[in-house]
């Protein structure tokens, strides 16, 4: 069995997003602009309630999917479909943005914390306009499987140690995981062959595959291709996503909240939002 290494590891970056807040940007910045289906990925973390995050105010998508992952606070989404809900510290919502939506995502304090994750994942051209859909699931429908050396894992999509997550019927066959090690503790999961793979640190350190190097939260590590997965938790311990997901291998046209395959079908994009029509 073919082990992953780490080929490549990202140091995030501060950047500003929305109507202001501060995030760290590991995918989808200079460094990494993309990795094939993964689009973005970035880190808010707030432990500062005295100042309120200004959060993301309307704004549409169209042609990709945006994942938002709770660990502390909470996020109140509001949509042009008249969707709303609150998503509480470990929710996800996996939103298939297809045709088009305009939503708020607007992050508030609990315990003094906002921290959590908007992960994008691009849709095939041949997905790109279907009919939005949501799937918010709240933290109880996630599987949690204690690990024997008192780490544990959350499976949010995809499979892993006998349990299956509840986010279905995404068309990159995504393995989502959040799994918590203790110092030292190793962990190791399959995961299919040929999907791109991540793994973004966001507390203590792991060591990835045959390499020992800790690398420290706030860090992306790029895996090669194989069929599994090694991480052992740094002298701290660690916690980390892990993200996998089929490449798709098409032409990306992307600019803003718009990810499409062609000049065409950008300036599409931004005539119906102009003309109210996108959503
Ligand atoms: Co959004």
């Amino acid at each position: 069995m073919s082990e992953r290494q780490v080929v490549r590891v990202v140091k995030g970056v501060s950047t500003v997003d929305g109507a202001g807040v501060s995030v760290r940007r590991t995918l989808g910045g200079m460094l990494l602009p993309s990795l094939d289906p993964f689009l973005l990925l970035d880190e808010i973390h707030s432990d500062d309630p005295s100042r309120p995050l200004p959060g993301f105010p309307d704004h549409p998508h169209r042609g990709f999917e945006t994942v938002t992952y709770v660990i502390g606070g909470v996020v109140e989404h509001r949509d042009s479909r008249g969707n709303h809900g609150m998503l509480g510290p470990g929710s996800v919502q996996w939103m298939t943005a297809g045709r088009g939506i305009i939503h708020s995502e607007m992050p508030t304090h609990r315990d003094g914390l906002v921290w959590g994750f908007q992960i994008w994942v691009n849709l095939p051209a041949k997905d790109k306009m279907m009919e939005p859909r949501y799937q918010d699931i709240p933290p109880a429908d996630i599987p949690v499987v204690e690990l024997e050396q008192g780490g544990q894992l959350r499976v949010i999509a995809g499979k892993s140690e006998g349990q299956v997550g509840p986010v279905q019927g995404v068309v990159t066959a995504p393995l989502m995981l959040d799994c918590t090690l203790m110092p030292q503790e190793t962990f190791t999961t399959a995961l299919p062959v040929a999907h791109a793979a991540v793994v973004y640190v966001f507390s203590g350190g792991v060591a990835l595959g045959e390499n020992t190097d800790v690398i420290p939260e706030g860090h992306l590590a790029v895996l090669s291709e194989g069929e599994s997965i090694s991480a052992g938790g740094g002298p701290d311990g660690g916690r980390f996503l892990l993200l996998a997901a089929a490449p798709i291998g098409e032409p990306v046209v992307r600019h803003g909240p718009f990810v499409m395959s062609s000049h065409a079908e950008l300036l599409q994009a931004f005539q119906d939002f102009n003309n109210g029509t996108l959503a």
